[in-house]
């Protein structure tokens, strides 16, 4: 044991704990893609191998330009990470202190407990909606002269319903302007949902809002650890600060760039995923399955289903439990069927099948 004199809040932040896996295990549990990224997204992977004796880019000019032309911003309103977790931590600490409070929804992705601590903040979560939604009402009243950022997190992961532009747009204007909104954009790439889009545009008139995206969803990159923000140039001086320097690597950098080089692909496997969500949902809910809508590449059978977490190990799936239910990553159709097959025998044995 050592005599070192942690923090409180670090020795209550859970400690990792690598999720259930077996050799030939299929893993729909952690929404990656079920396939990896173009040809031309690995090309350009194996042709940066040769520069890896360098550091990369420190300041990522040329990911942060193609970034900005993508979303009609100058390279100075954005910011690249090992990950959209990086940015979120980043993005806290730029405001947080002891004695600052930060909302998010709750039941959502599990790092907003773990980051809110770790930047020395107090966490306020806020109950969503029964329907899995996020409840703007209940996080605007849960903002307090203390509160210096509130998440909001479209598509919500585990649940899987999003905002809509407009949503987002009322409750920035209606929240005081020195709170920074960071807009958790991970799933968006997913969602068809009518009215639903990027909050980038309220950057414009709202500098307080920070929007946050990821390579490792849509474009199959989850594995080289890379994601940016987008925000005020002022905003994202002071998060860039904040991230480790050197952080995201040349190889992640080229990837990122040949990927936004090659939407078409892109593009093309998220077309697959939504048309296999669109299929695949309407089954489970057939079979009596409780699925809150969703818009992302996942979705969350609610109640006591959480038998199925073994019986989907039983043929090699691994999916991820909730307290609220049981989280399912859309993954290949083959995948997809597989699962089909275990949760309709399943509702038979449970009797959930109406
Ligand atoms: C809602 C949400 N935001 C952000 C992330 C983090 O993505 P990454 O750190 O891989 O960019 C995830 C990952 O699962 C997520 O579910």
């Amino acid at each position: 044991m050592s005599n070192l004199r942690f923090r409180p809040a670090v020795l209550s932040l859970p400690r990792y704990k690598p999720s259930k896996s077996a050799p030939d295990a299929v893993k729909i549990s952690s929404n990656e893609m079920p396939t990896p990224p173009s040809p031309a997204v690995l090309e350009a992977i194996a042709r940066e191998l040769n520069t890896i004796n360098r550091y990369p880019d420190l300041t990522a000019a040329r990911l942060r330009e193609a970034l900005g032309q993508r979303f009609g911003v100058g390279a100075d309103q954005v910011c690249v990470g090992t990950g959209s977790s990086a940015i979120l931590v980043a993005a806290l600490s730029a405001v947080c202190q002891p004695g600052t409070q930060v909302v998010y929804p709750w039941r959502s992705f599990e790092s907003y407990p773990i980051a809110v601590p770790t930047v020395g903040a107090d966490p306020v979560p806020v109950e969503l909606l029964p329907d899995g939604s996020h409840d703007l009402v209940a996080m605007r009243e849960a903002i307090t002269p203390d509160t210096v950022a509130v998440i909001l997190c479209s598509p919500n992961n585990p649940t899987g319903p999003a905002l809509t532009y407009e949503e987002i747009a009322s409750f920035v204007a209606d929240a005081p302007d020195d709170v920074m909104i960071i807009v958790d954009e991970a799933y968006i790439d997913f969602a068809t949902k009518p009215g639903v889009r990027s909050a980038v545009p309220l950057i414009d008139e709202h500098p307080n809002v920070v929007v946050m995206r990821t390579f490792s969803k849509a474009h199959a990159l989850a594995g080289v650890r890379v994601g940016y923000a987008i925000a005020d140039p002022e905003v994202i001086g002071a998060i860039q600060s904040l991230l480790v320097p050197f952080g995201v690597s040349s190889l992640a950098l080229a990837a990122a760039l040949a990927s936004l080089a090659d939407a078409e692909a892109v593009q093309r496997a998220v077309t697959e995923i939504v048309a296999e969500r669109e299929r695949i949902v309407p089954a489970l809910r057939e079979l009596g399955y409780d699925i809150p809508d969703t818009q992302s590449n996942f979705y969350l059978l609610r109640g006591s289903v959480y038998g199925l977490v073994d019986a989907c190990a039983r043929v090699g799936l691994i999916v991820r439990p909730f307290r609220e239910g049981v989280r399912v990553s859309v993954g290949s159709r083959e995948q997809n069927d597989r699962f089909l097959s275990v949760a309709a025998d399943f509702a038979r044995a449970e009797g959930i099948a109406q």
